[in-house]
């Protein structure tokens, strides 16, 4: 067993493993199963988790050696961080206009159809520096990692041509590069069609220019489409993801948002990584999910910033199959939220999802949606070392006690990227 051990943590009330037990997402009974272990600990060493479990366990496969750090979490709940799959963090503005008008009455469409929603976040990327954007999105996912978020996905799509798209794309590399945060990039230049030109005209540019450019600077994992009424038909949708397929990219379909237009099922045949939002999904989505591996990625604070009363079916998907994941949807507009812990509280208080099935939504399923799942998402030796203690007895009081954000420390790679000073003098824990 190992010499040398960096970090060793102790003392966890509630460790929340997310232990998989296999390499796919997890459905059904496993999904409700957090692998919650009383009195655990976690040994790290090079940045990897080299034991996690039971404290005695942890101490016997490390053997008698000094640790280089250590954390007494105190009785404290320690988890794997947030893996969030779905975000739209790289933008130049909030549009906190609009929350009020959908309010008022407006639709996500209406709004849309007056040059409003992802249109005028376009209009604003085309003019911000890259070196603002930059700056403002770092500080945006610096606060996801506060919250406890170790590993975020961010798409393109506000930039709809060419230089804009990879001027986001970069800024998006450029977060990997200078936060302690994993950074998977999507591009979704078909995130919407641009002003000014003939919707053929852009598809064609999207196939032909974009998308070889982005494949050939290596800029992207992934590529997203926005398969809805008045955005991408279906058929659209089939030919950029084609084309994306050709290049190498894993896909990605936003369908079943507004209007299900049968994106989930195109999703699935064409073997999609995930699919997300499906708030109106329908029962043959639904069956077409339930038999396959695309990981149904759910985003109940849009439909939360959206003021909407429809949640996508999480336990009919749940019951029948499906492979579900949590996502902020982080983005200006429909989503304004970038907390996971309250897309958690949403998905258990309006979607009925225990707060179990939550969390394992919310990590492991969630990597599963990005690919990442033999990376991070669950605490298992050989996986990075990212994981947090938060300063309740209970892991169901971060969902229960939402609104407040209850991260003590937040650790990626086994270094600690972040602390709240004086946590523990104010801890109810333990008292
Ligand atoms: O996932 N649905 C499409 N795209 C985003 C919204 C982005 C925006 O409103 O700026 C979403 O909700
Ligand atoms: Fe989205």
């Amino acid at each position: 067993m190992p010499r040398t051990v960096d970090l060793l943590l102790l003392g966890a009330g509630q460790l929340i493993t997310c232990r998989s037990g296999g390499h796919g997402p997890r459905r059904g009974a496993a999904l409700a199963d957090p692998g919650l272990v009383r009195g655990g600990a976690i040994a790290v060493a090079g940045g990897r988790i080299l034991a996690a479990g039971a404290e005695d366990e942890v101490r016997e496969a490390v053997g008698k050696v000094e640790a280089a750090r250590t954390i007494d979490a105190g009785g404290r709940v320690v988890m794997p961080g947030w893996v969030d799959p779905h975000t739209h963090a790289v933008f130049a503005a909030f549009r906190a206009d609009e929350y009020e008008a959908r309010i008022r009455g407006d639709s996500y469409l209406d709004i849309d159809r007056r040059g409003g929603g992802i249109r005028r976040s376009v209009r604003e990327l085309r003019e911000i520096g890259e070196d603002r954007l930059f700056e403002i999105s770092r500080r945006r996912i610096m606060r996801m990692l506060e919250q406890g978020v170790t590993t975020v996905e961010i798409k393109s799509g506000y930039g709809l041509d060419l230089e804009s798209e990879l001027k986001q794309l970069r800024v998006i590399a450029r977060l990997g590069r200078e936060t302690p945060l994993d950074v998977v990039a999507t591009f979704m230049g078909a995130h919407h069609k641009p002003a000014g030109i003939p919707a053929e005209e852009y598809l064609r540019i999207l196939v032909d220019e974009m998308m070889p450019a982005v494949a050939d600077k290596g800029l992207a994992r992934f590529v997203d489409v926005f398969c809805e009424q008045g955005v991408f038909d279906l058929e659209e949708t089939r030919k950029v993801l084609e084309a994306a397929r050709r290049l190498g990219f894993a896909l990605k379909v936003h369908a079943d948002e507004i209007v299900a237009l049968g994106g989930t099922e195109l999703a699935v045949k064409m073997h999609a990584v995930s699919v997300e939002h499906l708030t109106k999904v329908t029962g043959t989505g639904i069956a077409a999910l339930a038999g396959s591996g695309t990981v149904a990625v759910l985003l109940p604070a849009t439909s939360f910033g959206l003021a909407s009363r429809q949640f996508a079916p999480a336990r009919r998907l749940i019951e029948e199959g499906a492979a579900v994941a949590l996502s902020t949807d982080f983005n200006p507009g429909s989503a304004p939220s970038s907390s996971m812990p309250l897309t958690v509280a949403i998905a258990c208080s309006q979607m009925s999802m225990t707060p179990a099935e939550a969390v394992t939504a919310a990590t492991y399923n969630a990597a599963c949606a990005i690919g990442m799942q033999d990376e991070v998402g669950s605490l298992e030796a050989g996986k990075k070392a990212d994981f947090v203690v938060y300063d309740v007895e209970d892991y169901r009081e971060i969902p229960s006690r939402a609104g407040e954000n209850h991260a003590a420390v937040v650790i990626k790679e086994g270094a600690v990227a972040w602390e709240r000073a004086g946590y523990r003098e104010r801890s109810e824990v333990g008292l």
